[in-house]
């Protein structure tokens, strides 16, 4: 049996859900957790296609399908299933055997939903930012497609981030969010930052996003999260310093990412990079936050003692054991509220 492409609900950003969605997800999420909903997904089938490495997505979604009586199918193209092909109109005569668009088309025959994770490729940002891999297979697979992390959007970490922000602080509207950049030997994606920061201004949050300068986020998602936090009555401030952004945080959001502006050049950005290893966070910078208990988040993997300091992820700030259980409630509700 067929679906109507143009009726399904894909889930590819927080943004394309709206406050109000976004909002009654992360109640039901909340339910989800507290116990009072089992089953619902009984004979549904969602195939999951990681074109790069997950600890926490792959093993969340998995288990949350089981814990509700779902299946998952896992596919990781060039290792186990073939190597996808993601150029449009490809003269396929390289090493790459299946084309996504047969790909979507086919999974979408099997299963009720399909996630994708695919990160920026190549080494143009304007064509890298389209987001292309993601919105492609939305629109050849008929089933709903959820992103597991493409080049521009991480929604399930956002929504994570958004119930871990809930959870330990009350109602977070008004508070302090510090989207704060921090070194890594690597040129990050800025799809989890982007997302964070869409998360923290969707539940009112007054927002710093401190980073280093060459560092900014792309500048339409700069514009949206300002865009998002106005019409929730916050406001958004850019700082392009460790210590002082932090003073007064409520919440601080640990995240590395390269300089879009230099994406596809690894070696000048490596070389912009080498003189900030000190952008790290440390026992001593976390005294800055409100009575220095402001709350440390980061998505993990993270890269302790160079993005964050054993002291500050082992002790009383750190939440990022919770943001990742987080993970598992918020796709329960998700797939819920997608297969319902
Ligand atoms: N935060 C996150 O998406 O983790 P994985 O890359 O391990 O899935």
């Amino acid at each position: 049996m067929t679906t109507d492409v143009a009726t399904k609900r894909d889930f590819l950003a927080m943004e394309e859900w709206g406050d109000d969605g976004i909002a009654a997800l992360l109640e039901l999420a909340a339910r989800v957790k507290r116990g009072e909903i089992s089953g619902g997904l009984e004979k549904k089938v969602m195939a999951l296609v990681f074109m790069d490495p997950s600890l926490r997505t792959r093993s969340s979604f998995e288990t949350a399908l089981f814990l509700h009586g779902g299946h998952a199918v896992v596919l990781e193209p060039g290792r186990g299933s073939w190597s996808l092909e993601t150029e449009p109109g490809a003269v396929m005569d390289g090493d790459k055997v299946e084309h996504i668009v047969d790909a979507a088309r086919v999974l979408g025959r099997y299963a009720d939903a399909v996630g994708v994770r695919a990160f920026p490729r190549g080494d143009d940002w304007s064509v890298a930012r389209q987001d292309r891999v993601i919105r492609d297979f939305a629109k050849y697979c008929e089933k709903p497609v959820v992103n597991l992390e493409s080049a521009r959007r991480h929604p399930c970490q956002g929504l994570a981030d958004a119930l871990t922000l809930q959870e330990h602080l009350g109602d977070p509207r008004g508070k302090r969010f510090v989207l704060t950049w921090a070194w890594h030997p690597k040129a990050l994606p800025t799809a989890v930052p982007a997302s964070a920061g869409i998360a923290a201004a969707m539940l009112g949050m007054d927002i710093v996003i401190a980073r280093p300068d060459g560092y900014e986020l792309d500048p339409e998602d700069t514009a949206l999260i300002r865009s998002i936090a106005r019409r929730n009555g916050s406001m958004v401030t850019i700082a392009n310093d460790p210590d002082d952004s932090l003073v007064g945080a409520d919440a601080v959001y640990v995240k590395s990412w390269g300089s879009v502006k230099l994406f596809g050049r690894p070696e000048e950005e490596a070389a912009e990079r080498a003189g900030l290893r000190d952008w790290r966070m440390t026992q001593p910078r976390l005294r800055n936050t409100r009575g220095g208990r402001g709350i440390v988040l980061h998505c993990l993997p993270v890269r302790r003692n160079v993005e964050i300091d054993d002291a500050v992820l082992d002790g009383p700030n750190s939440v990022v054991v919770d943001e990742a259980e987080n993970r598992l409630h918020v796709q329960r509700a998700l797939m819920l509220e997608l297969l319902k």
